[in-house]
């Protein structure tokens, strides 16, 4: 069994740079599909979720491989539009290339994904998006077909889904005529997706706001593009450097992506300085409490560091109010922290944090990607040495957590087949 052997109580210092943002990449990956030429994506993650992107790619006639930080999709003739079973069970994510697919082969046909770690993940949002982009949509037996010629029109989103905006962006592309999204996702990664699109030639305007126009039916071509930092990769690294205390610069992400968790470390007493693209914490101290964190839609509180936040915050001292608005199920890391001393009472979406500072290393297990990142912050903080198992989570997320932490002093190994206790 795969697992990290971590040795808590040692300060963090140095620098380190963040890797290409996953929830960038995905959806930039998709979009690949759209244009007859070949795609150089730039600053690409080594992550699973990546390569399971790649093999749908390949699987629908593309050719996709890696070529140093970077990878080259070739999508001049696709001959594919089905993603199996086995691929879509591999990332649930998968459902991003349903608009690609759809607007570049005309059909599409591709197993709902199900819900995951974070509880139901519904899909009805994206499928309403492509019906009222004139797509014909069969459910049958947990299997989606889609098929039509798509039309441009106005869309109103009930809630601003991050990958119902990404879907219906990438098939109104395809659509004849304009479209708008109106309450649209605001995410960042939403921009770089548009930056990828207008590389390609497409007329994406307004990501970022509630509103996104496009102008469909333009011809694509291939393109060169660098994807974005991953902010939730840095707000993990500087949770690590909360939780552990010492002074820490993390690199290549814009700092405004995740301002509200910087404000959320700068209130729990850390020292927080921002750069065109470099962030720099320090702390000597066990963070405080601060006041209730509500996670939000961009540019609210990000549910993805929920979980790290609340593993600094939990070796502190003082009392911390999380609220989980996003997932049903994002509070399974909280049972893993209580077993290393931590002191949090769940009811519902309410999670009330009381800092035990130090916390005490334990065995724990990683359930899913950002909670398995958590137990990781938690661990560098604690007195004694933790295991953490479920590391294939953290793999589809973190490029490289052990090697990015080992060099800021953390003592972290993985170990391939550690004896079951
Ligand atoms: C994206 O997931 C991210 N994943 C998630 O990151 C992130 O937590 C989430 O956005 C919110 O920021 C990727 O980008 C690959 P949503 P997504 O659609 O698109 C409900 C990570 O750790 N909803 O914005 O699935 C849904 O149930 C991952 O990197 C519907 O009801 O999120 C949720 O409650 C985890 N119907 C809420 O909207 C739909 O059709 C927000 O989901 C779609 C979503």
């Amino acid at each position: 069994m795969c697992a990290y052997v971590i040795e808590g109580g040692r300060k963090l210092s140095g620098s380190v740079a963040v890797h290409g943002a996953k929830n960038s990449v995905l959806p930039i990956l998709a979009a690949c599909l759209l244009a007859p030429g070949t795609c150089v994506i730039e600053n690409c993650p080594r992550l699973s979720d990546v390569e399971a992107s790649l093999a749908i790619l390949r699987r629908l006639g593309c050719r996709a491989e890696r070529q140093g930080e970077a990878v080259v999709v070739d999508a001049t003739a696709p001959t594919g539009w089905e993603v199996p079973d086995r691929l879509m069970r591999e990332m649930r994510s998968s459902v991003i290339f349903l608009g690609a697919i759809l607007g570049r082969m005309g059909q599409a046909k591709l197993c709902a994904p199900g819900g995951c770690e974070l509880g139901p993940r519904p899909i009805d949002l994206h499928l309403g998006a492509i019906r009222t982009l004139g797509g014909r949509v069969k459910e049958l037996g947990g299997c989606l077909t889609c098929s039509g010629r798509l039309q441009g029109t106005d869309l109103v989103l009930s809630l601003p889904s991050v990958g119902a905006t990404e879907n219906a962006m990438l098939a109104a592309v395809c659509a004849q005529g304009t479209t708008t999204i109106t309450n649209a996702a605001r995410e960042p990664e939403i921009v770089d997706l548009q930056g990828f699109l207008q590389a390609m030639g497409a007329r994406v305007q307004g990501a970022g706001s509630s509103v996104i126009t496009i102008e469909g039916g333009h011809p694509l071509h291939g393109c060169t593009y660098a994807v974005m930092g991953d902010r939730i990769v840095a707000a993990t690294y500087l949770s690590a450097a909360a939780a552990a205390g010492g002074s820490v610069e993390v690199t290549g992400v814009d700092w405004r992506t995740l301002s509200t968790v910087t404000a959320v470390l700068k209130e729990a007493g850390c020292q927080v300085r921002s750069g065109r693209d470099q962030i720099w914490l320090q702390t000597d101290g066990p963070l405080k409490g601060v006041r209730p964190i509500r996670t939000a839609p961009y540019p609210g509180f990000p549910t993805d560091a929920q979980a790290p936040v609340m593993a600094a915050l939990a070796g502190g001292s003082g009392c911390t109010v999380f609220v989980e608005n996003m997932f049903d199920s994002r509070y399974r890391h909280v049972d893993e922290l209580i077993r290393m001393g931590a002191d949090i009472r769940v009811e519902g979406r309410v999670a009330v944090v009381y800092g035990v500072s130090p916390l005490h290393g334990a065995s724990v297990v990683a359930s899913d990607l950002r909670g398995g990142a958590a137990l990781v912050v938690a661990a560098l903080g604690a007195r004694g040495e933790s295991t953490v198992t479920g590391l294939h989570h953290m793999d589809r997320g973190y490029q490289s957590l052990e090697d990015d932490l080992h060099a800021l002093g953390a003592s972290i190994r993985r170990v391939e087949n550690l004896k079951k206790s």
